[in-house]
């Protein structure tokens, strides 16, 4: 017998000598920190000051004579002098504002930047700094600016408004942020901040340069050492903003999406900085800070007592350095809030953000829980939109189905198995050559027939459009044409790269006439829309995503319309192209709600389309990652979230497909999708028991959609986000800080199986009150805040409703959202120990925009009070508009009751002058269904139980 060791050297021999399959992403195609010239400057700018500690002589101070205070307007204006090596200074702009909300915003500029470059650069390039990110990220309007009273000393400048005291010191420039007597956050804490002025290359090299200080490198600054990006002329220098924020007492913060990685954000001090750059990443890894397809710059921070935001409104390349100063041990959070809190000097988590150029423009906010913070958000860059309810029922995508009868039989065949479905997808492959806007007509040669085939049971056809268009054909030639694409570095040529399609052209959706010239495309009678209203679109490869682009993307020095660079701009073009898109569909027709899912995204990018997680893995931990990055986004103001269900790349086997859809029913957005190479897997395609499971999973989501729409309702009056963290409803709890593998929705608890080969899962359940197993409401849990093992055998979802809540459904199988319109509504009431429970139901007619521009919606209270009645209030609608006068003939079908005393055989049914008595059928011990209650849902009733 060969001894051990002997199969031990075979093993790592063959280890050697076998190739991996490759299944990671291409790092070497993107930056790191340290290649990257104003993220490795920054860096290095921090770790030199940090190190220097109290002996560092900050460089930026007020200049208190400039200081103009408006206490009515509600704005500081003045000169913040930047010291240079010399003893002179650099005049920068310098602006605070208490805006909307209470929050208070922060501008810094370089004065006469463009008179100080001159002559030194003769490019067309736009030479001040970029001041548009706000435009686009905002909701269309500036935010409104409220009064403040202030105390001006010689060192310091106080503002006092509301709960809020922003104590400004003067030198060395910082700003403590106090809610309600506690400091919240502090600016510039660690005198990071970093405005890197306009100079010229002669003074970056000469080593006495009054321009760079000692602390500074110029790694980078007038030329990329980076393979792909070597071309780039880094025409006006090194342009950096950064500044340093720390969260007082805090010991977790949340948000910066796009990543793949944990809800609660990482101490990232021993690694790189999350990233914020929209990038085409191909097979992303999980639980990293790569940079990926969207970016929002907003982080939340929740504490006992109160939560801070931070909106960092900047569109370049972004870096955020993250550290925690507490410890992250659960069981001692407690103590170590406690403790973090009472010390004012210095923060408990600390950030460093750092952009490669524009103004530096910030907005800060404290309130007392999360869901203000969402509120406030929101309310600056606007809330998700009510989606057609099409969109929230389930879609089927695949790359690609290749004909009409593909397209039908797939249609068709989840109508025989009594599936819902609301849209088949059409990727890439329809159209002739990946020609955009055209049709192969070969494979489809009747798309207006194929479009009312799938209208006949409610479908909807949704088909990709994406910004690279194909050199050489109408569409690319009328874009070069009217100089509307993006342009090279010299402004004359429109930029050509390579995507899909092979050579292409981008359109540049920033410049106005695009926007006329896209409405074009999408108008009635053009080849793709033709006259039908169940097209809708998704736009992919936004970011943009150029394959032979450095980083997969752009070259930074590229021209957009005003001249502005690519650099500057970079992370919101993809929210400027699927904005024209939607205002394209709107121009084509005003009366339905536009569906647009979007793959790369912007703060804003909420206000008009739905995102999904981009290409994923059929593998349990990227089953995982959906929901820590759907909760992320739903953190930072954009719930329209979901990822490819059961993979993009790879076959799923059968139990991470059933698992994957019994998470993915609960993501806001709700589609499989999979790669050209894998196997179909719709699901009627599947053996049994899975289809089964599977459907089930479905019907559950169909059943639940009056709760989902009604959140989606909510979210786009308040930022509240649908796919809530747990620490949303209980911001108390820090035991629930770091849970992010179950959410509620609504009253809902879930907690999806997201591990192989699990029969049990462990539950966190947070607060006081019981949890009612949704499927067998006879069985409760008591949260506590501790964890409970539950059963989760693989045709179960641990799904829990809370009590004292009222959960309004709908039960009856339809092939699609469309067909259940006027369906009745089973209502489930879970009384509480003091006899209460509360819902609550938004309606509409789920397509047009009546309901925002004729009222035509109706918005209902349940309550029960004192055990003794169970009623409804209308809180806003009108039974005279047509749609909800229509809802007359709904009715409420069912009620299951959970925890009433003494109900009798019978109930009391009163509505509209009228009252009838209904049947009561006991279920089991402290469970009753009224059958049949038959009142009308459009108006107000009240059951006497
Ligand atoms: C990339 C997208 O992420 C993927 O979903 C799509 O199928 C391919 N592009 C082809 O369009």
């Amino acid at each position: 017998m060969p001894d051990r060791s002997v199969f031990l050297l075979l093993f790592i021999f063959l280890l050697v000598i076998l190739p991996v399959p490759s299944e990671a992403v291409k790092d070497y195609l993107f930056k790191k920190c340290d290649q990257s010239g104003f993220c490795h400057r920054n860096r290095h700018f921090a770790n030199e000051i940090l190190e220097q500690g109290d002996s560092y002589q900050p460089r930026y101070s007020i200049d208190l004579a400039t200081l103009q205070i408006d206490d009515q307007s509600g704005t500081v204006d003045g000169i913040l002098l930047k010291q240079l090596n010399d003893g002179t200074y650099v005049d920068l702009s310098l602006k605070i504002a208490v805006i909307t909300d209470h929050s208070l915003r922060l501008t810094v500029d370089e004065i006469d930047r463009d008179v100080r470059v001159g002559g030194n650069v003769t490019t067309p390039v736009n030479k001040v700094r970029y001041n548009e990110a706000s435009t686009w990220a905002f909701d269309g309007k500036d935010p409104k600016q409220l009064k403040f009273t202030h105390e001006l000393q010689s060192d310091s400048l106080i503002l006092h408004y509301g709960d809020y005291n922003a104590q400004i010191q003067l030198y060395p420039f910082k700003i403590s942020l106090s809610y309600k007597g506690a400091e919240q956050l502090i600016v510039n804490e660690r005198s990071l901040l970093n405005v890197e002025h306009y100079r010229t290359k002669v003074s970056e090299d000469d080593a006495n340069s009054n321009d760079v200080a000692p602390e500074e490198s110029t790694f980078g600054s007038y030329s990329d050492s980076f393979k792909d990006s070597k071309g780039d002329t880094l025409p006006l220098g090194p342009e950096s903003v950064a500044l340093d924020f720390g969260f007082v007492g805090y010991n977790h913060v949340y948000g910066i999406p796009e990543h793949a990685d944990s809800l609660s954000l990482k101490d990232t001090t021993d690694g790189e900085p999350y990233r914020l750059f929209n990038v085409d990443i191909f097979e992303y890894p999980v639980q990293d800070r790569y940079q990926m397809y969207g970016s929002i710059p907003f982080m939340v921070a929740v504490k006992p007592g109160s939560s801070a935001g931070i909106f960092w409104v900047n569109s370049a390349d972004t870096y955020v350095d993250i550290k925690k100063n507490g410890e992250e041990d659960m069981v001692d959070e407690r103590k170590i809030i406690i403790e973090n809190s009472s010390r004012s000097s210095s923060s408990s988590v600390q950030t460093h953000w750092m952009s490669e150029n524009g103004v530096l423009d910030v907005i800060l906010m404290v309130k007392d829980t999360p869901a203000e913070i969402s509120r406030a958000y929101g309310s600056l860059t606007g809330y998700v939109s009510l989606p057609n309810m099409f969109s929230i029922g389930y879609h089927q995508s695949r790359w690609n189905y290749n004909d009409e009868k593909d397209v039908l039989d797939v249609a068709g065949n989840f109508d025989s198995h009594m599936i819902p479905c609301d849209a088949i997808w059409l990727d890439i492959e329809y159209a002739e050559g990946k020609k955009y806007f055209t049709w192969n007509k070969d494979a489809f040669p009747n798309p207006e027939r194929m479009e009312a085939k799938l209208n006949e049971t409610g479908k909807k056809l949704v088909a990709i459009i994406d910004p690279h268009l194909k050199t050489g054909y109408s569409v690319s030639d009328g874009v070069v044409k009217e100089r509307i694409a993006i342009r090279n570095a010299d402004s004359k040529d429109a930029y050509k790269g390579h995507s899909w399609p092979g050579e292409s052209v981008w359109i540049d959706t920033l410049n106005p006439r695009a926007q006329l010239f896209w409405n074009k495309q999408f108008a009635n009678g053009s080849q793709l829309m033709g006259y039908s209203t169940n097209l809708h679109i998704w736009n992919d490869m936004n970011e943009p995503s150029i394959f032979n682009g450095p980083e997969t993307s752009a070259p930074k020095d590229l021209l957009h319309y005003g001249n502005w660079e690519h650099r500057s701009v970079h992370n919101l073009f993809g929210l400027t192209y699927h904005e024209a898109t939607y205002n394209s569909l709107i121009e084509r027709n005003s009366h339905i709600r536009p569906f647009i899912l979007t793959r790369s995204f912007f703060a804003g990018s909420q206000r008009t389309c739905a995102m999904w997680t981009g290409d994923n893995m059929a593998r349990w931990e990227y089953l995982r990652e959906s929901i820590r990055m759907c909760l992320t986004m739903n953190v930072a103001g954009f719930p329209f979230a979901g990822a490819d269900v059961g993979g993009f790349f790879h076959n799923p086997d059968m139990e991470l497909l059933v698992r994957w859809y019994q998470t993915g029913i609960w993501y806001p957005f709700f589609r499989a999708h999979s790669h050209i190479d894998s196997r179909r897997r719709e699901p009627f395609l599947l053996d049994e028991p899975y289809q089964d499971y599977i459907k089930e999973a479905l019907l559950l989501r169909y059943k639940l959609l009056p709760v989902l729409y009604t959140q989606f309702y909510k979210a786009s009056q308040t930022g509240l986000p649908i796919m809530k963290p747990i620490f949303y409803d209980s911001p108390e709890d820090v035991g629930s800080y770091s849970i992010d593998d179950e959410f509620f929705i609504g009253d809902l608890l879930v907690r999806p199986v997201m591990e192989e080969n699990q029969t049990r899962v462990s539950v966190y359940l947070p607060d006081e009150k019981r949890y009612y197993s949704f499927f067998n409401l006879s069985t409760s849990l008591q949260g506590k805040g501790e964890h409970d093992d539950v059963e989760a055998e693989l045709d179960q979802i641990p799904l829990y409703l809370r009590e004292g809540s009222i959960l309004p459904t709908k039960q009856r199988y339809r092939r699609s959202t469309k067909l259940m319109t006027y369906d009745p509504y089973t209502l489930y009431v879970v009384i509480d120990s003091d006899g209460h429970a509360g819902g609550d139901l938004y309606i509409d007619d789920g397509e047009s925009f009546d309901y925002r521009d004729n009222e035509d919606h109706l918005y209902l209270s349940l309550s029960v009070e004192k055990g003794k009645t169970i009623s409804s209030k209308v809180i806003k609608g009108d039974s005279a508009k047509p749609f909800v006068a229509s809802l007359s003939r709904t009715k409420v079908e069912s009620i299951v009751l959970v925890g009433a005393k003494n109900v009798g055989s019978t109930v009391t049914v009163h509505q509209g002058g009228k009252s009838w008595e209904a049947e009561v059928l006991r279920e089991a011990p402290g469970i009753v269904v009224i059958r049949n209650p038959k009142m009308s849902i459009n108006s107000a009733w009240t059951v006497e139980i």
